[in-house]
């Protein structure tokens, strides 16, 4: 036993810390809980009884001298400076981090939202997890509609329902209600639709819907802002064809054709030989909607519109997948940066 005193005494004397690694380790040997002075101490109820009096003044000034020891190490230290070992070397050339880019989802909604805003429209948005009433009811879908079946829309809480979007014409009625026309907006968002995923389906996707409402408003003025968008956003050469066509909410209703830009009226494989494309579905405001949104039928009319982001990314950039939208890989969604 005090052998092992004297043995740590002189370990003491030649012990030396010259970095915070070296001190924390003579800290560990010397002073913690599990240290060798703490062994010692617990060795003290094995020591005979005459021993005691002198073993326990030895272990008492074995443990001062280490917190003096510990104490003598720690200024030098401190003195010495920081640590060469820890200094961060800040001369260093940076790793530069990789720059994110805009989803191509959001370059075409971007440019979409340009070319109505020059036209007067402003942007609105709605809620995705949507009442029934503005999904469907306030947009006259009858009771017995398709679309309120569990194979095509999810549904979050029943009775009364709550739905995820199953379009972008929720936020027609939302806006409409409580207002008085004029109404000129335009509402991208994302929407969802229980399909089984593949190249061309997905749960989720986005649209943005086009609300205009007000004293003589006619199919005229569809066609026009129509003709206009699509020349701006495809090029000038671009033919429209308005297709008869039947929504719950629009009277009449017509889905939206553009000429094949692909391959410019001789056929391919993106018009599938018809050199026509669909893009989106439009009509006159159904009567109906506006009377369940409190607006007079009798003094204002209007016309809405609703098209597929995805559907106009995928032809102007000629992206035969939907999927890759979502997966999230940077070597696909950086390579549209600039472009459009
Ligand atoms: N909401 C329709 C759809 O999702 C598109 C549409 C919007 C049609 C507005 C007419 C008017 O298919």
């Amino acid at each position: 036993m005090f052998e092992k005193v004297e043995e740590y005494k002189k370990l003491l004397q030649d012990a030396k810390a010259s970095t915070r690694d070296e001190l924390e380790q003579f800290r560990m040997k010397f002073i913690s809980k599990k240290s060798v002075v703490s062994e010692l101490f617990n060795d003290f109820r094995n020591v005979p009884n005459e021993q005691k009096k002198a073993f326990g003044q030895a272990l008492n000034e074995l443990k001062n001298q280490a917190q003096e020891k510990f104490q003598t190490l720690v200024d030098a230290l401190d003195s010495a400076g920081p640590d060469m070992s820890e200094v961060v070397d800040m001369t260093l050339p940076n790793i530069p981090g990789e720059t994110g880019s805009i989803h191509p989802l959001t370059i075409t909604r971007n440019k979409i939202i340009e070319i109505f805003e020059r036209m007067g429209f402003n942007v609105a948005s709605g809620p995705e997890i949507e009442e029934d009433f503005y999904n469907f009811t306030a947009l006259n879908f009858p009771e017995n509609h398709p679309a309120r079946e569990m194979q095509d829309t999810f549904f979050i809480e029943k009775g009364p329902d709550k739905v995820l979007r199953t379009h972008t014409s929720n936020v027609q009625a939302r806006l409409m209600e409580g207002n008085t026309p004029p109404f000129r907006s335009i509402m991208p968002g994302r929407v969802y639709r229980n399909e089984a995923i593949s190249a061309r389906a997905h749960c989720f996707f986005h649209q943005v819907e086009g609300l205009y409402v007000d004293k003589n408003v006619g199919f005229k003025d569809l066609k026009d802002t129509v003709y206009h968008f699509v020349r701006e956003l495809f090029g000038a050469d671009t033919k429209v064809r308005f297709r008869p066509s039947y929504f719950p909410f629009t009277e009449p209703s017509a889905e939206i054709d553009i000429s094949c830009f692909i391959c410019g009226g001789k056929g391919c494989n993106v018009c599938k030989g018809t050199t026509w494309v669909e893009i989106g579905g439009c009509g006159m405001v159904d009567p109906n909607v506006l009377k369940s949104c409190g607006i007079d039928p009798e003094e204002y009319t209007g016309f809405a519109f609703g098209m597929g982001i995805e559907r106009i990314t995928m032809l102007k950039y000629q992206i035969n997948d939907l999927r890759l939208f979502s997966e999230n890989d940077v070597r696909f969604l950086k390579q549209f940066e600039g472009t459009f």
